[in-house]
């Protein structure tokens, strides 16, 4: 059994406002708000990379909770905005927080990385693998981020969120659910070299590149159905849930997840407004300011679901116990 014992997060200092954008696209302050949400968003400084913003993260976990992390023995970096593809980022953070004898591996799972991290920290926990296990999920996605392509260069925010995860004499973790719909792929991708998915062309210039369109109907027409489906296998009802805290990808994918579920938006926290979309941030940032603002509190029992590229997607379900 295992349970989250320390949580902490980081937002980069350079606040960018919409009015940044007026100046560099054809857009304003107003679409950007009234389609996605986003008032402002965060950028990394230009020598700020995933694995500065994981450790600045986890240094906050320690301040917030007194924890040792010397004795951390497994590092999960959840990012699809890597410092470089070798050595990983959870590499970095190893070495950086002075942490010995850590394995040591990034999941690369977009929007849904921080939940298949926590999937992968309770394995390893209960299977008696490993006793003290950092998830991170750390974005610097304003480096990877096509600045002449409107439709999605208003989105991104780079920052990171740590947990850890510990065993424990009552079970936190409650229940889990992926799934992913590898057809889409070309719908939301970041390539290097390929130039093609499923035999469709795609343009490999390191770059963010979505059909926006395709995204936001597959999120607001699958995720209600994978949020109900892990619901009915916790053997709980929607009742029973204090919060639920999709991906923060778009403020209007997050309120049509409300209204598919008829359930009160103001228990659904959100990052997306402050802080745009971080990717695998965006959940820890939107309970971070959930408990900032007097929501989320220890004994809730909190729904998680990240989504993105591949398309893939990850629940969990999880007595938040901080
Ligand atoms: C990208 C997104 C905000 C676009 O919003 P939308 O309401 O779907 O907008 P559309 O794509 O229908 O575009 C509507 C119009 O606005 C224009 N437009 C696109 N971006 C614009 C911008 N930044 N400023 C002004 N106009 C813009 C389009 O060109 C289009 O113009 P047209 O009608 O003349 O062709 C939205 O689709 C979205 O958020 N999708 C999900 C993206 C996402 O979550 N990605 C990460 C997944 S985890």
């Amino acid at each position: 059994m295992s349970k989250i014992t320390a949580f902490g997060t980081y937002t980069p200092e350079i606040i960018i406002d919409n009015n940044y954008f007026e100046k560099i696209i054809d857009t304003s302050d107003d679409w950007i708000v009234s389609r996605t949400g986003i008032k402002t968003r965060r950028f990394s400084k230009e020598e700020e990379f995933a694995s500065d913003m994981s450790v600045k993260a986890v240094k906050n976990l320690q301040e917030n909770s007194g924890v040792t992390i010397s004795d951390v023995d497994f590092i999960i970096v959840c990012t699809t905005s890597p410092d470089h593809p070798m050595p990983n980022v959870a590499s970095r953070v190893q070495c950086r927080l002075g942490i010995q004898n850590a394995g040591c591996n990034d999941v690369y799972a977009a929007c849904a990385g921080f939940i298949y991290g926590l999937h992968l920290a309770h394995g390893l926990v209960t299977a008696g693998i490993n006793k003290k296990v950092l998830v991170i999920g750390a974005e610097a996605l304003s480096k990877f981020t096509d600045f002449e392509d409107r439709n999605s260069c208003i989105l991104f925010g780079d920052a990171a969120g740590a947990v850890l995860v510990e065993p424990s004499e009552e079970e936190h973790f409650i229940a889990f659910n992926s799934g992913t719909y590898g057809d889409f792929g070309h719908d939301l991708y970041l390539s290097f070299k390929k130039d093609n998915i499923n035999g469709l062309e795609i343009i490999p210039n390191g770059k963010i590149i979505q059909n926006g369109k395709s995204v936001f109907k597959w999120a607001v027409s699958n995720i209600p159905i994978k949020i109900k489906e892990l619901v009915q296998k916790a053997g709980l009802t929607l009742d029973d849930i204090d919060y639920i805290i999709p991906h923060s990808a778009n403020l209007r994918i997050v309120e049509a997840i409300a209204k598919n579920l008829d359930y009160p938006v103001e228990k659904i926290p959100e990052s997306i407004t402050e802080f745009g979309n971080t990717s695998s941030a965006s959940i820890p940032l939107a309970i971070a300011k959930s408990q900032r603002n007097g929501g989320v509190k220890s004994g809730d029992t909190i729904l998680m679901v990240g989504f993105g590229g591949g398309l893939t997607f990850a629940g969990v379900i999880v007595k938040w116990s901080l």
